[in-house]
């Protein structure tokens, strides 16, 4: 997996809470202020620079971090955000600065920025109130900074990042996730809607991309009527770094109705037949998951000089693939 430096500016805090957010997201990372920054992280492969705008500028250490710095920047790969309340100064700095980098620049986003009226020192209330009077803003709080914003650019450069590493061949990843699956019984269903989530231990049973779930009912149901996206962890238990295995699913749920053929073939894998499921006092109720993406953590793929994290989009319809 590749390693994330993200390297920050920031007077007030918004910015220092921003890269630590970002690189809580794309651990394993660390965040370093500028000026703590030491020396060429060899073992950093993706950077991320961060920097308030002030009086129209992004701040002069993250510049001088960029030209002091030019040659491995170019030689690794960057992502950009400024915090600011004006998203057209944002824009034009994070510009300069990527046409001074290059091509290793991925991805380049503009933040919002928080000004708390209290916490300027005297030289910045001045900065402030003639900034305001310029850009027509009302002089008071202003905090544009969702941490929404924050954590959907932190994805968005997970997924970046992702695509950069090597992938195996589709079909022996395929494969590889089939067999952990069938070498496996029980999983952790995440499901949730709105400010709820549930985590349910349950068997499963897998066949050509979907995982089956046998239920009597309970709360994931009142996630899943309401919200078909789900996520499924199974995993070896914990031994060693050198040993760790786990896979993590996502997916969309639905049910899966007595009609249809899908129902009784499950039952039948699972030795249970029409006339045991009738004797039943209770309905039985089956969840398919048509999986959309599966990300494998298998250390076991270092000795085969394969990445250990590796990630495959289930293409449905392509029923090949089973
Ligand atoms: C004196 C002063 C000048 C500012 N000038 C600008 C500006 O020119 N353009 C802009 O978009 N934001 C400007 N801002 C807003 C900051 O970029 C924003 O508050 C940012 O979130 C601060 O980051 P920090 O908390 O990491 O220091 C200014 C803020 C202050 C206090």
């Amino acid at each position: 997996m590749l390693r994330t430096l993200v390297v920050y500016d920031s007077k007030y805090g918004s910015t220092e809470e921003t890269a630590r957010q970002l690189a809580l997201i794309l651990g394993p990372a660390r965040s370093v202020r500028v000026d703590q920054f030491v020396s060429d992280p060899g073992k950093f492969e993706l950077v991320i620079l961060g920097g308030p705008i002030y009086k129209g500028v992004i701040s002069p250490a993250i510049w001088n971090f960029v030209r002091d710095n030019l040659d491995w920047l170019k030689g690794r790969h960057v992502a950009l955000f400024c915090t600011c309340l004006s998203q057209e100064d944002g824009e034009v700095n994070l510009e300069r600065i990527r046409s001074v980098i290059g091509p290793s620049v991925l991805l380049q986003r503009t933040l919002g920025g928080r000004m708390l009226i209290e916490k300027l020192d005297g030289k910045d209330l001045l900065g402030m109130e003639s900034f305001c009077k310029r850009k027509g803003y009302a002089f008071q709080d202003i905090d544009t900074l969702a941490r929404e914003d924050v954590v959907n650019l932190g994805l968005a450069i997970k997924q970046v990042r992702d695509s950069l590493s090597r992938p195996m061949a589709k079909a022996d990843l395929l494969s590889l996730i089939e067999s952990f699956l069938a070498s496996h019984t029980t999983c952790t269903l995440a499901s949730g809607h709105g400010c709820r989530v549930r985590a349910t231990p349950i068997e499963y049973s897998y066949r050509k991309g979907s995982l089956y779930l046998l239920s009597e009912g309970g709360e994931k149901f009142a996630h899943i009527l309401l919200n078909e996206q789900v996520s499924v962890a199974v995993y070896d238990p914990y031994q060693s770094m050198s040993e760790v295995a786990g896979l993590q699913i996502s997916g969309k749920a639905a049910l899966v109705s007595s009609s249809e053929p899908d129902f009784w073939e499950v039952l039948r894998w699972k030795g249970l037949s029409r006339e045991r499921i009738s004797s039943l006092p209770i309905s039985l109720n089956l969840i398919r998951i048509r999986i959309e993406r599966a990300e494998l953590l298998y250390a076991r793929l270092k000795a085969r000089g394969e990445e250990i994290s590796q990630t495959l989009i289930f293409e449905h319809g392509d029923e090949a693939q089973a």
